[in-house]
């Protein structure tokens, strides 16, 4: 039986998108008046965490419980899924008793198979190619900030990571101009490059990336799974810091992301989080909000007012 997932931000239409953001906008305003609204009573998600998290795991468990249901958290070290019990065959029981379910894993494949295999739909928590949950809720802020963000020019600076990647496919999505500062060696994966075109720029210079920028995101230099590299990635990425000198050279307007958790010093200075143009604390609440609107499209489509 096939299930709509949501493993990328190409499994919705750019409509889909910009609907699923009003929505969210809609429940977060819902919440802030203290309107109860619970369309997904006694629905169950269950979240697989492979990876460390507070936003991702605060965010699904508290926007399933506000929506009325339930959320159980899975780890590989209590399941027989660290035991190497077959991803099929954990996707076909775990589907029979539940009617979502999120994954943070390392492995891209380990969501593809886990999808082709579950009855009920599986959600991308993060994994080493892609974080689309965490591009809902930049999105969401950049709207709420500034408005539309198609036609604008957004720098990503430091590693090509699973942000970057998810950044990528945002630019086609969103429909905005990508510059991508790098060092040589770490570029987004080719794959997404092939989709986005001309949509993306790639360049070694993050002054020249962030220069008139609308936008300016970037995250840690050494992701989950990376923790044998970081001396010789802090020495690769120390040009790449974000810092106020960096973010004077965008557009006046410009606001500064960083989907947390950061490491002050490294890819930011140390008050980065406090400038003015910095966004971060809105983007972590606003993952609450975009998932509860995803959860809602993807588990309950009849209240989806998209
Ligand atoms: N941004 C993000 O996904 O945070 P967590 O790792 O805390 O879930
Ligand atoms: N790139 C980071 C993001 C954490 C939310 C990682 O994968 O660890």
């Amino acid at each position: 039986m096939s299930a709509r997932h949501f493993l990328s931000l190409m499994d919705c239409t750019p409509q889909e998108l910009s609907g699923l953001l009003r929505r969210a906008s809609e429940l977060k305003d819902l919440r802030k008046r203290g309107v109860l609204f619970e369309p997904l009573k006694n629905r169950v998600l269950g979240m697989i965490f492979e990876k460390a998290s507070t936003r991702t795991r605060l965010s699904f468990e508290a926007g399933m419980i506000q929506l009325g249901g339930q959320a159980i958290f899975l780890s590989p070290k209590d399941t027989q899924l660290g035991r190497g019990e077959p991803v099929s065959d954990s996707a076909i029981v775990m589907s029979r008793m539940l009617d979502a379910i999120m994954i943070r894993t390392f492995a891209h494949s380990t969501l593809t198979t886990f999808a082709a295999h579950s009855q009920v739909p599986v959600i991308n928590g993060l994994s080493d190619d892609l974080h689309p949950c965490q591009l809902l809720a930049d999105m969401q802020t950049f709207i709420e900030h500034r408005g539309s963000i198609a036609g604008k020019t957004v720098a990503w600076v430091g590693d090509g990571n699973n942000m970057c990647n998810s950044y990528v496919e945002a630019a086609i999505q969103f429909d905005f101009q990508l510059n991508v500062a790098t060092p040589e060696g770490f570029e987004p994966k080719a794959r997404f490059l092939e989709k986005a075109g001309d949509r993306v720029r790639l360049m070694r210079d993050p002054r020249e990336a962030v220069a008139g920028a609308h936008l300016v995101s970037t995250d840690v230099w050494c992701s989950m799974g990376q923790e044998d590299q970081v001396a010789q990635r802090r020495a690769l990425f120390a040009p790449y810091q974000v810092n106020q000198a960096l973010l004077d050279l965008a557009a006046d307007d410009v606001l500064f992301m960083h989907c947390l958790p950061a490491h002050r010093g490294e890819e930011i200075s140390a008050d980065l989080l406090e400038d003015p143009r910095a966004v971060a604390w809105d983007q972590a609440e606003n993952r609450l909000h975009a998932q509860k609107a995803l959860l809602e499209m993807l588990v309950e489509p009849a209240y989806h007012h998209a």
